[in-house]
């Protein structure tokens, strides 16, 4: 996107080349910004060293968008000349050149950090309050944010908050930018899930270090985040395959929580709980639809084949940290608590916990679900099915009972 504007903010005085030494004594002093200090670190902002080619705000697009909001937004693109590419930190990007949001209510304390950022070959952007900054964010997805604590109306701390407690922009890296030994700041920023802290007066080589090193792990947890979604879409798209099934998985994420915390499970348990609702039978992708579909019984040797899902599935989803939780769900949630169940014919306990909660979550549904094959049996009916297997020996007796409970109360039966 390209918006055009004619911003003449103070930043814009200094990018486009002139002598910075001359602009310092503008910066007040609650901004502690030390243009004469980052020039310690060899940062000439001269116009031999850094050129703007290219000064694009949102202000224009935000008059025709008529939300005032947007005034106080700052977009731009620096570069510097062709021949200063060497000074370039950010080329292990691959040209994917990273925009950073830097947020301040005071223009004089933005120009610093962005002339620096600027000169690393960063894509800058500029809001100058907390509210701003949030609507950007959600605008043009940055890849870090220096974020100035203290603001009128919306502290860094709030914004920060925000940030953090949303799925869509919890992998940003946040850098809080603090005075020296400010401890108070800092403590409330880890709280809040600050990502790390800058104190002003910048050094340039650490500033450079901490934003690239942040910008590197944002990209690799997105990579991570995009493999988890892309298996979370394959179990979907075996879901579909199956049309007896409907909705399933879903009702198996729903009931996997309630009764993950009815038995006070961890957040972490009953996050792998619901994933398996989502992936514990991801395997299937590589069961043949003549045997995944088929109407009839299946053969001795069909059924050798269709067991195999839970061990594809546990190579699938292998690879990936974040699914450690999950794998002992895809792996065995078909043990039976006598040992005749597969793959490994585990006996009691011997089966991980959370694949047995699992598993009578994922029979009582299948239960209560109609299938072609059969009608959908009350919750009573279930309880009864669950409990005649129980005395069978295939469930463990006291999650069962456990489980009665919950889904009673649940139902108020
Ligand atoms: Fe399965």
């Amino acid at each position: 996107m390209v918006l055009k504007s004619n911003y003449t903010g103070s930043t814009e005085v200094v990018t486009s080349g002139s002598n910075p030494s001359n602009k310092s004594s503008s910066i007040d002093s609650n901004n502690a910004v030390g243009l004469q200090k980052a020039q310690g670190y060899s940062v000439s902002l001269s116009k031999q060293d850094l050129i703007l080619e290219k000064v694009e705000t949102i202000s224009s697009w935000a008059n025709q968008k008529t939300d005032s909001i947007y005034e106080s937004l700052v977009s731009r693109t620096q570069q510097v000349e062709e021949s200063q590419v060497d000074i370039f930190q950010v080329d292990i990007f691959n040209g994917d050149k990273p925009k950073v949001l830097v947020v301040d209510d005071h223009a004089a304390s933005r120009m610093t950090s962005v002339a620096l950022l600027a000169m690393e070959g960063y894509e800058i952007i500029e809001a100058d309050s907390g509210i701003s900054a949030i609507e950007l964010v959600a605008y043009s997805s940055p890849d870090l944010i220096l974020l100035d604590v203290m603001m009128p109306e919306m502290d860094g701390f709030e914004v920060c908050q925000r940030l953090k407690d949303n799925e869509q922009t919890r992998l940003i890296p946040v850098i809080f930018i603090t005075a020296l030994n400010d401890r108070h700041s800092r403590i409330r920023g880890i709280e809040v899930g600050a990502d790390d802290f800058l104190t002003k007066p910048f050094d340039r080589l650490e500033l450079a270090a901490r934003v690239k090193s942040l910008v590197r792990q944002k990209r690799l947890n997105e990579d991570l985040d995009h493999a988890e979604k892309v298996l979370f879409s394959i179990a979907r798209a075996i879901e579909s395959r199956d049309p007896n099934t409907g909705d399933h998985c879903e009702r198996l994420v729903q009931l996997g929580r309630a009764f993950g915390e009815y038995l006070q499970l961890s957040r972490h348990q009953i996050r792998d709980l619901m994933w398996g609702g989502y992936l514990h039978d991801i395997g299937k992708v590589g069961i043949p639809d003549n045997i995944l579909l088929k109407q009839g019984k299946l053969t001795d040797q069909e059924w050798e084949i269709m067991r195999q899902h839970v061990l594809i599935g546990e190579r699938i989803c292998h690879p990936l940290r974040s699914m450690r939780g999950v794998i002992p769900i895809i792996r065995h949630h078909h043990e039976r608590w006598d040992g005749s169940g597969y793959p490994d014919k585990l006996k009691g306990d011997e089966i991980p916990e959370l694949a047995q909660v699992f598993q009578i979550v994922d029979i009582y549904d299948a239960l209560t679900s109609e299938r072609p094959y059969k009608k959908a049996y009350t919750p009573e009916e279930a309880l009864s099915i669950i409990a005649e297997e129980t005395v069978k020996g295939w469930r463990n007796p006291q999650l069962m009972e456990k489980f009665a409970q919950f889904i009673r109360q649940r139902y108020q039966i």
